[in-house]
């Protein structure tokens, strides 16, 4: 049958998954499917599938690396747009360059430590893609990708440029979280530096991080609350090693929770848990900086 050129299509060539794991997608390593991924690897796939959905009114989240979320044991009845294959990173400017969504973290420290871009070490080892490292305003060390951030590039049913300032960056919040829009790649700032220099820099980063719990874990699970670690405030509630099923508090670091199981249901369970002890004992209320996708029939409040 011809297509109507006139009505939104997603083109034959975009990369296309029925059945998308969640489980085998996420840190967490689990989660239930969606019916279908795409993955766009350019501007015009991406506006094509991004239109498609909008168009038939198909719901669909956007996946990074799936660093940071936690998705429903329940199956997701609808699409994702995965930004994984939108790669490219190219300079733009003196001290700019532009990285698409989909770049690693660790390609872009490697391609600005082989170019005497410095000042984005601060990133090394964080597991994200650059899309979500954006969107989240992800950092180490008291610095956030914000910082470095010129503007960002989404598509919602047109691609814009947001300068710095009306990405809004706050603490692990920029204005695209809030927006029906996928991001398409960020422009960012770097201070020439000797490869040397980087990658002595990187090694220092990576090496601090190495003290953070392993396992299959979404890194920090609370946001800071008041100027005070989360960490530190669910560790002085006396809540490290506390479980649910297959999920527990970390030991070394107690914003960590680590899944050995299979059920995104014990996570979210224990996640409301340390939540609730918190504020009872403390009277802070903690905020997620995980992000959920799919329905947890939220009845932990
Ligand atoms: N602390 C405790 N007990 C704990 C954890 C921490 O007492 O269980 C204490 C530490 O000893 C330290 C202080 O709290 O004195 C701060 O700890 P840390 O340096 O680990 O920093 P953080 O504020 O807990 C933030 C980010 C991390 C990032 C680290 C290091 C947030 C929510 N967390 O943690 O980011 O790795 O700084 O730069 O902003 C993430 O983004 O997923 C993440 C883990």
């Amino acid at each position: 049958m011809r297509k109507n050129r006139k009505l939104p299509y997603v083109p034959e060539s975009v990369r296309t998954e029925y059945g998308f794991s969640f489980a085998k997608n996420t840190a967490y390593g689990c989660g239930g499917n969606a019916k279908v991924a795409y993955f766009p690897a350019g501007a015009r796939q991406l506006a094509a599938v991004y239109d498609f959905l909008l168009f038939n009114e198909i719901k669909f989240v956007t996946l990074g690396n799936g660093t940071n979320v936690l998705a429903s044991d329940r199956d997701f009845d609808g699409a994702v747009i995965s930004t994984i294959d939108l790669k490219g990173i190219y300079r733009t400017g003196a001290n700019t360059l532009f990285c698409r969504a989909g770049t690693k973290v660790a390609a872009l420290l490697k391609y600005c430590a082989g170019n005497g871009f410095g000042g984005l070490e601060y990133l090394a080892g964080i597991p994200a893609t650059c899309g979500g490292l954006v969107l989240m305003n992800g950092g180490a060390g008291g610095k956030y990708v914000g910082e470095n951030t010129v503007g960002v590039k989404i598509y919602d049913g047109k691609f814009r440029r947001l300068s710095n300032k009306s990405c809004r960056f706050g603490q692990k919040y920029s204005v695209m979280r809030d927006k029906d829009c996928v991001i398409f790649g960020a422009e960012l700032s770097f201070t020439p530096d000797s490869p040397e220099n980087i990658r002595a820099k990187i090694a220092e980063r990576l090496a601090a991080r190495a003290g953070q719990p392993s396992g299959r874990n979404c890194g920090c699970v609370f946001k800071n609350a008041g100027g005070t670690s989360a960490g530190r405030i669910i560790d002085e509630a006396g809540l490290k090693g506390l479980s649910v099923g297959g999920a527990f508090v970390s030991e070394k670091h107690a914003n960590f929770i680590i899944n050995t199981g299979t059920s995104s249901s014990d996570v979210f369970a224990l996640i409301k848990e340390v939540k609730r002890a918190v504020s009872e004992k403390t009277g802070i209320v903690l905020e997620e900086e995980v992000v959920y996708i799919g329905d947890f029939n939220d009845s932990f409040g």
